[in-house]
This record gives C-alpha cells, sequence and structure tokens, in this order.
C-alpha cells in the first residue's frame, strides 16, 4: 500500500489540531515546517472532509469536530490522530474506554474484510465491561444506538439491514463490529463502530452523513450521542422489549427474500424472524433455520 505525501501532511497537521483548535497560518506553518502558501491550499483541501476554515490567516477548527474536546462523564477517551485500528488500540485501555481515530491503516470489517477508513469519519471503539446479560444484547442495541443517533442528530431516516450494516436507501452508511473476551460473570466487549461522516467514499454500495444531509456536520453530535447511549446500556437491558421492537420496527430485512452465504453453505429463503440474541430466522425449503452473526458471511436480496 502507498500512501500519499498529501495524506501525511494533512496528519501532521490534524496532529497540531487536535491540541489546540485555533492556529495562526504562520505559527502552525512553523510547528509543521510546511511553507504557509502550500499549508492554506492543503487546509482548504481538508474543508471538503472537516468543518475546518482559514479566515484572516486563522486556521479554525470547529470544537464540535474535533473528538479531543469531548469529556464523557466516567469514560476515557482517547483521541489518536493515526491507528492500524482501534479495535486493537482498545484492547491496550481498560474497560470504559473509548479509542477515536482520525485513519486506520488496518480497519477492519466483520469476516476479517478491510474496513476503508478515510478522513472525515468516525472510527471509534468502546470497550465495556457488561454482564452476560447486557453483552448478549450488545448485537441488537448497537444498531439501534447508532440509527438513532443519526435520526435524533440530523433527521436520517436509516434502516437496519442484518445483522448490523447501517443502511440509507440500499448504501451504507455506517459498520458494526463486536468483539468480546469472556472472564468469569462478565465480558470485556469492544464495540466497534465505523460511520461514514464527512469522508470521502469510493464504494458504489455506500454512502456518508455529508451525502445524506448536503453538507459537512459536526462529527461529536454522533460521538456524543452514542457515547451517551452505551452509559445508559443497563436501562436498554431492563426495557429489552422495548429495544427489540425498535430493532424489528427498522429492521429492513424483515420479510426479504435473501441468499445467505454461511460457513456450511448457501442458504436461500424469508427472514421470518429475529431472536434476541441477533440470530435471524429463514424460512427455507419449509424448514426454520437459525442462523447466530458468526455463521454468515454474506447477505443479498434477491427480490
Ligand atoms: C462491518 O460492517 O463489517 C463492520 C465495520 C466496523 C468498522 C469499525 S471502524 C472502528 C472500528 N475499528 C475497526 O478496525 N473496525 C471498527
Amino acid at each position: 500500500m502507498v500512501y500519499s505525501e498529501k495524506l501525511l501532511k494533512k496528519l501532521l497537521i490534524l496532529h497540531h489540531l487536535i491540541q489546540k483548535n485555533e492556529w495562526s497560518l504562520l505559527e502552525l506553518s512553523w510547528e509543521t515546517g510546511i511553507p504557509s502558501d502550500k499549508l492554506s491550499k492543503i487546509i482548504k483541501e481538508m474543508s471538503k472532509n472537516y468543518l475546518i476554515k482559514l479566515e484572516n490567516n486563522k486556521i479554525i477548527w470547529s470544537p464540535a469536530d474535533n473528538p479531543s474536546t469531548i469529556r464523557p462523564w466516567g469514560w476515557r477517551l482517547i483521541h489518536k490522530v493515526l491507528v492500524g485500528s482501534t479495535q486493537q488500540v482498545a484492547k491496550g485501555y481498560g474497560p470504559w474506554s473509548i479509542v477515536v481515530a482520525e485513519y486506520q491503516l488496518e480497519g477492519r470489517g466483520r469476516y476479517g474484510r478491510k474496513w476503508l477508513s478515510g478522513l472525515g469519519g468516525l472510527w471509534i471503539t468502546a470497550s465495556m465491561s457488561l454482564s452476560n446479560e447486557e453483552a448478549a444484547l450488545l448485537p441488537i442495541a448497537v444498531p439501534v444506538i447508532t440509527l438513532r443517533s443519526l435520526e435524533t442528530q440530523f433527521g436520517i431516516n436509516a434502516k437496519i439491514k442484518w445483522p448490523n450494516d447501517i443502511i440509507v436507501d440500499g448504501r451504507k452508511v455506517a459498520g458494526i463490529l463486536i468483539e468480546a473476551e469472556a472472564f468469569p460473570n462478565r465480558f470485556i466487549t469492544y464495540v466497534g463502530i465505523g460511520v461514514n461522516v464527512n469522508n470521502d467514499i469510493s464504494l458504489e454500495d455506500a454512502t456518508s452523513v455529508k451525502n445524506i444531509v448536503g453538507s459537512i456536520v459536526p462529527r461529536n453530535k454522533i460521538l456524543a450521542t452514542i457515547i451517551g447511549w452505551f452509559s445508559r446500556i443497563r436501562k436498554l437491558v431492563d426495557d429489552r422489549e422495548e429495544l427489540v421492537k425498535q430493532y424489528m420496527n427498522n429492521l429492513d430485512t424483515l420479510n426479504r427474500r435473501v441468499i445467505i452465504e454461511t460457513v456450511q453453505g448457501t442458504i436461500e429463503g424469508v427472514v421470518v424472524d429475529v431472536s434476541e440474541d441477533g440470530s435471524i430466522i429463514v424460512e427455507s425449503k419449509a424448514k426454520k433455520i437459525s442462523l447466530d452473526p458468526s455463521d454468515v458471511y454474506k447477505l443479498r436480496y434477491i427480490d
């Protein structure tokens, strides 16, 4: 993989902006060693992916777009410019940490697929220490939380494609990766969420909040809402019926004819239900088959 010099310069600039939202052009030019004419050109380019502007020779990054400005109560927020994968970094911190990265070199999707993680997206992993009951509900809770945060903050009408892709008009706007380590009576869970917010999209079947809303948005609105819900995960479990109802009401996959690639082979059928642990029930050749998300490589609609 070849990374461009432009990208490195942007990462260097972000490294400074993370610590201080406002810089004079000259000061940042001295700090980074990038000549000020080049610097102003790069800042202009960065304003396509960040709420960054250059005004009266001042570079200003909106604090609402800089995750470092958030101080979530009861959490440790670790904001990094460049990582391999936030899933990996989160394992080095204790529970109730949230790792946010501006760029991932090794962003991971489900089944070890690559997750493209360009500048302007929201790439996070939250590590939480949860009871078995709470952890078991995550496959249902996390998509609902992600979908709700897009809806309440930007009025986006997203749907869930099973197991937990967040889609708008058939295109993926967010993906979720849940990993866990088991301990006696507890799980340390690593909930990875990737939201295409202001990043550029190169895939046909993906979209971004920027594309949907029509302008660049402050990422902290999404981040703060998601963290707020994670802090109240107990409440979601206590009201699990409501949670399951919300999941089902927003499930795009229900009653759809699908082809599913599983570990054992391909299944064609109609999705008739999803159980509380997140397994899908498919009716195929007059038989009902229950499939766990970890059994499924790929699910495709055929109607
Ligand atoms: C998927 O849809 O396959 C899941 C994608 C999950 C991507 C997020 S981005 C933050 C976290 N770090 C990763 O490497 N992956 C998850």
